[in-house]
């Protein structure tokens, strides 16, 4: 079975088709980061129109590249939330209309149910069941995960995500958008030896807090000389506290649940530090750590096109409307 797929929730135009049993044929990713640029940060109204812009050109591409027409394609899964209505409805709006001229079934995908399962397109995927580590410039969420629709949310954030966290303290220190990629980079040349506090750490639970590493790296900030290296300090000791942080409620989750493997993916599981300290965390735990390839952790058409797929295969169907969510809650999926 081919699966087109289509993933527009934020300021990312990603485009895949995935084969049922020979895996992924094309994707094509087109960012408009550039264009947000301008403005500090995602602009909605923008990027909805620079997606209908580049949708079907992309699309058109894939297809061509899979060497496919588009009779060859079996279903078109699109991200239906969480994300930007505007985005999502550009497309919903596409992905239905195709499927309604192609007489194919169109189904609604979680996105971040698109980033739990990238690793799923590598060669050594996790077998279930798994912890899922999701973070993303949205969400921070620890969901132990037992199949395809089965998800148990053991924590979240309470305020902001962690790419948000990341976005903001680049921000701050004056390093424009995207600010994860940037603060990260700026983090390299820095030492981390500034304390940062480990936000809920020294309580039970698995929930996280992320609002005050970023009014605390304003602080340090502002009461710092302002010289290069100062702030590349800074970065590192920002960098290295979201690091651990996630490492010790990781950890946590694994010992909770007994699991001993453990599944990383979102935006934010492109930053080398965290995959390196959650590699530490895992060996010493005896577990197994699983990331999608860097451009798979970013969000892409192939993930939306691979769970929509497993959706499809185990006989999910949808009716004509067109689905989007700006809000949905990844345990209301099943
Ligand atoms: O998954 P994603 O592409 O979009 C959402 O679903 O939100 O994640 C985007 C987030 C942004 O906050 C971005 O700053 C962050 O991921 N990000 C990073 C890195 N690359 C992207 N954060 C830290 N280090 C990185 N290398
Ligand atoms: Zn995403």
């Amino acid at each position: 079975m081919y699966v087109l797929g289509i993933e527009t929730s934020c300021d990312e135009t990603g485009v895949a088709i995935y084969h049922s049993e020979h895996g992924l044929s094309s994707h094509k990713l087109y960012s408009q980061v550039d264009m947000h640029s301008d403005y500090g940060g995602v602009v909605p109204e923008l990027a909805s129109r620079d997606h209908i812009r580049k949708l079907v050109p992309l699309i058109k591409q894939c297809l061509a590249e899979s060497q496919l027409t588009s009779s060859a394609i079996n279903g078109i899964a699109y991200t239906a939330g969480p994300g930007l209505m505007g985005a999502l409805l550009v497309g919903a709006a596409t992905a239905r209309s195709l499927a309604w001229s192609w007489q194919v079934p169109a189904l609604a995908v979680h996105h971040m149910e698109g980033h739990l399962l990238a690793p799923m397109l590598e060669e050594n995927p996790p077998q279930f069941p798994f912890i899922a580590l999701l973070i993303s410039g949205g969400h921070t969420l620890l969901v132990q995960v037992e199949g395809i629709g089965h998800y148990q949310l053991l924590g979240e954030s309470l305020d902001d995500a962690a790419g948000e966290a990341f976005d903001k303290t680049a921000k701050l220190l004056g390093l424009g958008y995207p600010g994860g990629p940037k603060l990260s980079a700026l983090a390299e040349q820095g030492i981390a030896k500034i304390k940062f506090p480990r936000p809920m750490t020294d309580r039970p639970g698995l929930d996280f807090s992320f609002s005050g590493l970023k009014t605390f790296t304003m602080n340090i900030f502002n009461a710092s000389e302002k010289t290069e290296q100062n702030k590349a300090d800074i970065a590192a000791s920002f960098q290295e506290a979201v690091a651990d942080t996630l490492s010790i409620k990781c950890k946590r989750a694994l010992q909770q649940t007994g699991l001993k493997r453990l599944v990383v993916a979102g935006g934010v599981s492109a930053n080398k530090q965290i995959r390196a300290s959650l590699a530490q965390m895992v060996d010493k735990e005896n577990a197994q750590l699983y990331f999608p390839r860097l451009e798979f952790c970013t969000d892409n058409g192939a993930m939306i096109a691979y769970a929509g797929c497993q959706r499809l295969m185990a006989g999910q169907q949808q009716g004509l409307e067109i689905y989007a969510r700006p809000r949905w809650p990844i345990s209301e999926l099943s």
